[in-house]
């Protein structure tokens, strides 16, 4: 089944065309097109992502991305002719869909309801192509979720092909700007969430910290730049609820103290602080995951979310998971760690094949 998939949650306009198969036993994507319009730079002079910003970046990235992605599907990517303009009015253009999926939620409800009203309108003009169409809501959590089910770049869909019953149960660590999630899988369709921030999410703490250090928004990749020259080991900063049973997690105060510091240390050096920093957040991320990993029997450890685009967290989770042989590690590519629609893609093939489907309105609070 063919799929088109929009995210317009938070600040990456994103449009997908995915062709799906394989049921719920065997899920299977292959990416037709992965677009993804970033509004970084629009937004990085506020430090952060300004609401009714993002709505007007995706009011006019949408028609945008929905026109590449028809010129492509006729084949006259690269060629001269795709200067050409051409309208999705055209009846004979416009691929054949049969199921439409939008993020619904969590996020900016502004922003949401941008992606909700474009694929209200687009489904109503691909239903006199295809009558059987369906439009679904989609949870964003959901699509950082199943992320781990999309192929990499290296995997064509013929080569790939994951056993997912030697995977379960599985814990899914979700770590983005606004969750870090832990979740139980016990199948595909069967989850549980077993732990979550108490306040801020692993994200967020970068980057506000990010910006305690003078660094632009988003924080995460700016850190990741700057600790390669800092000692992680050079301050001992606090691994919130680290050694708490529970799987909760709390990023609040592990900024206030790289506020201290920074407070009463005036010449400190950036480079140390940031990876220092980085260290405390992601020894409680790997200890908690792998504890509740344990405790559950867990056969695989799925991470996703814009953090997990981080290569040093990649590489510590690598190194964790060969000491105990028995997990395996699933990490998507890169640009299906960060916000991205094939991702919601395949959350919505999932979804709407086990029956499970949102309602079409924006809810910033949406669970998975
Ligand atoms: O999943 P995502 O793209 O959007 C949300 O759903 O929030 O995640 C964005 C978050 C931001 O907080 C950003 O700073 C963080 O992911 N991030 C990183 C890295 N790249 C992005 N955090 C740490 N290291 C990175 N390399
Ligand atoms: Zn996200």
């Amino acid at each position: 089944m063919k799929i088109l998939a929009i995210e317009t949650s938070c600040d990456e306009t994103a449009i997908a065309l995915v062709e799906a198969s394989g049921g719920l036993p065997r899920p299977r994507f292959k990416i037709l097109e992965n677009l993804v319009a970033s509004q970084i730079k629009i937004h990085a002079p506020f430090g952060g992502v300004v609401p009714n910003l993002a709505k007007r970046e995706h009011l006019k990235n949408l028609p945008l991305l929905w026109q590449r992605i028809m010129n492509n599907e006729l084949g006259i990517r690269n060629k001269k002719s795709a200067s050409k303009t051409i309208t999705h009015n055209s009846k004979f253009i416009i691929p054949k869909i049969d199921l439409i999926c939008v993020t619904v939620g969590p996020g900016l409800e502004p922003a949401l309801w941008t992606g909700i009203e474009f694929s209200k309108e687009l489904y109503s003009k691909l239903k006199t192509q295809n009558p059987k169409l369906k439009l679904i809501g989609v949870s964003h959590l959901s699509g950082h979720l199943y992320s781990f089910l999309l192929p990499s770049d290296k995997e064509s869909l013929k080569s790939y092909g994951l056993n997912l019953k030697s995977l379960f149960p599985a814990i899914a660590l979700i770590v983005s700007g606004g969750h870090t999630s832990l979740l139980l899988m016990k199948s595909l369709t069967s989850i549980k969430k077993i732990g979550e921030t108490r306040d801020d999410a692993v994200g967020e703490s970068f980057d506000k910290v990010a910006r305690l250090l003078g660094l632009p928004y988003p924080g995460g990749p700016q850190i990741e730049k700057i600790s390669k020259d800092g000692n992680p080991l050079a301050i001992e900063f606090p691994r919130p609820m680290i050694h708490q049973k529970n799987f909760d997690f709390s990023y609040s105060g592990l900024k206030t103290s790289v506020l201290y510091y920074l407070r009463d240390n005036k010449d400190a050096d950036m480079a140390d602080v940031a990876a220092s920093f980085r260290q405390a957040a992601f020894d409680v991320l790997i200890k908690k995951t792998f504890r509740a990993a344990r405790e559950f029997k867990a056969r695989s450890i799925m991470v996703s979310g814009g953090v997990s685009a981080s290569r040093e967290l990649r590489k510590r989770f690598n190194k964790e998971t060969k000491k105990s042989a028995k997990i395996k590690l699933l990490i998507p590519d890169l640009g299906f760690s960060t916000d991205n629609a094939a991702m919601i893609a395949a959350a919505g093939y999932i979804n709407f094949l086990r029956k499970k489907n949102h309602k079409l309105e924006a809810n910033g609070n949406l669970q998975i």
